[in-house]
């Protein structure tokens, strides 16, 4: 019998990649998902049984745990990818709700459950904080002094959650990715996707951001990571998933070497990008479409994230790819989509 994976998130942009990676493998995945949620970046599901290597849906919400508890029956290992990944929302308080409410309910249903052998829990660099003027690594621990967001807030107090259930001999793993960026589901989460079809439409005229980094992982490495945290992975080890560090001003010039297109001439100035952001939060009270961009977003844009992932590749044979390599795969998928021409 294949060992049962379950998968919160697998929705979204990582859990749909990290599906279809598991699925390759072999691992009956069982792909916790919500009845409002759009699967279609994963496989069509089976009707077989529970353990025919194949995609099962079990439908519920990290925050109603009887049907997390429900989803968890019979599973060997629980990857928890799912959380509100938005630099802003009206009611900052579903932040806390998701992210951290439904980490104490994954917790919580793990020690009802006798068959989870462990928990991949994948955490973020935010939750680590901004690392200006130096380069981050595992041992670094949120300051919680300031938060640019109410996500990385989030994120910064489930993190604190994870190591505290792993001290007391839960058998997690949690994992922190960079800005992950690649092709698949093109949710707020692929936020190198959206700023790429805002630049390629014109939308995105300058530069944007300082000279401060950011480390980008493909989302293919961070599948592999999490994979490998699932097979190697020693519990209550933090692992770094994250890449290149380099700026969003990188990013623009490498997709314009790439695609022998024009790089912007100016940069725009982070004074302005926060006035957009708040006429852009004006409008989405109005229309309730949320914002692609806001004043978190301009704090985010203030500090350095950079941080170094020696540890996973040295005991998780993680290997991330170069951001220039990531990108010349990310930029004709974007194109074949419709999404952007060059
Ligand atoms: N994207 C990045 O750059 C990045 C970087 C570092 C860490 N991460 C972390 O990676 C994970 C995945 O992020 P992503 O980029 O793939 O985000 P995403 O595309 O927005 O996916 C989020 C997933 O979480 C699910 N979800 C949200 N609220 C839920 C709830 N109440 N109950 C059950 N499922 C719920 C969503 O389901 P629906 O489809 O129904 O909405 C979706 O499947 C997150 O934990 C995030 O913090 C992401």
């Amino acid at each position: 019998m294949k060992n049962v994976v379950l998968v919160t998130g697998a929705s979204g942009y990582l859990g749909g990649r990290l599906c279809h990676a598991l699925l390759s493998q072999g691992y009956c995945v069982r792909a916790f998902v919500r009845k409002t949620s759009d699967l279609s970046s994963l496989p069509p599901p089976t009707d077989g049984g529970a353990n025919d290597g194949a995609l099962h849906l079990a439908y519920g919400d990290v925050m109603d745990y009887p049907s997390l508890l429900e989803a968890f029956s019979g599973c060997h290992v629980v990857f928890h990818a799912a959380a509100l990944v938005e630099p802003w929302l009206p009611d900052p308080s579903r932040f806390s709700s998701v992210n951290v409410g439904g980490l104490k309910n994954v917790l919580k249903a793990y020690k009802e459950t006798k068959t989870i052998e462990k928990i991949i829990y994948t955490s973020s660099f935010f939750a680590l904080g901004f690392t200006d003027g130096h380069v981050g690594d595992e041992i670094q621990m949120h300051s919680a002094k300031f938060f640019c967001t109410e996500y990385e807030k989030s994120k910064a107090i489930a993190d604190k959650i994870a190591l505290e259930a792993a001290a007391e001999g839960v058998p997690i793993v949690p994992v922190y990715p960079g800005v992950i960026y690649g092709p698949g589901k093109v949710t707020t989460g692929n936020i190198v996707a959206h700023m790429l079809v805002e630049r390629f439409n014109g939308r995105l005229p300058g530069y944007v951001g300082q000279e401060k980094g950011f480390s980008f992982c493909h989302v293919d490495d961070v599948v592999q990571g999490h994979m490998a945290a699932m097979t190697k992975g020693r519990l209550g080890e933090r692992y770094l998933l994250t890449g290149e560090n380099a700026s969003f001003k990188d990013v623009f010039d490498m997709a314009a070497m790439i695609t022998q297109t024009a790089k912007p001439r100016f940069r725009i100035p982070l004074f302005l990008i926060e006035a957009y952001g708040w006429i852009c939060v004006l409008f989405s009270r109005i229309t309730g479409k949320l914002p692609l961009i806001s004043p978190p977003m301009v704090h985010v844009l203030r500090h350095q994230w950079a941080y170094t992932c020696e540890k996973a590749k040295t005991e998780l044979d993680y290997n991330p790819r170069n951001l220039r390599e990531g990108l010349a795969e990310m930029l004709p998928w974007l194109k074949s989509l419709g999404l952007i021409r060059y």
